[in-house]
């Protein structure tokens, strides 16, 4: 059954990214589902991306990885800048309800209203993050947290399994 509420949705959602975990072969093939399932399903997630910590780059950098929506000015970004290096640096999920008045906001798109931004941890230790940007303000309540950190705790298992080392 197809469901218009946001919990419905979200439910929905969970079942498909079950299926896909279970299907992926590797967790590039993950990553790259996740952006295409969670930025077709959730309306309101218009801009779905990884960044991933550059291997032994110092000082430490996030890369665009797979992503979903327009082309973003951003493919890396140092650990002092963005929302995104914020998250990466304090290892906590930031979310920002209107990017207009936050400080550290990097501008990908004039329409994004809102942001969050989930680190990935391999063994403990941050290897990348999941980054969503909505045109809607303070799109991202708490299922929506819960949710796109279920995708980042997925992609850091499979990265574990894969023995991918961290920076
Ligand atoms: N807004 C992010 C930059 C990445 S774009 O949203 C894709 C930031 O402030 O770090």
């Amino acid at each position: 059954m197809t469901s218009t509420s946001s919990v419905g949705k979200i439910a929905e959602v969970r079942e498909a990214l079950a299926r896909l975990n279970a299907e992926a072969r590797s967790a590039d093939r993950l990553m790259q589902g996740i952006t295409v399932l969670l930025q077709e399903k959730m309306l309101k997630y218009n801009w779905v991306g990884f960044y991933m910590l550059e291997p032994g780059a110092k000082p430490p950098v996030l890369v665009l990885g797979h992503f979903q929506g327009a082309m973003t000015p951003h493919t890396r970004i140092p650990l002092d800048q963005g929302i995104c290096g914020a998250a990466a640096a304090t290892g906590k999920t930031i979310v920002v309800d209107d990017v207009s008045k936050d400080h550290r906001y990097l501008a990908c798109s004039l329409e994004t209203k809102s942001e969050i931004v989930v680190p990935i941890f391999v063994r403990g230790v941050v290897a990348g993050e999941l980054d969503i940007d909505s045109h809607f303000p303070a799109a991202f309540g708490v299922e929506d947290r819960d949710l796109v950190e279920h995708c980042a705790h997925l992609v850091g298992k499979r990265l574990e399994s894969e023995s991918i080392t961290t920076p």
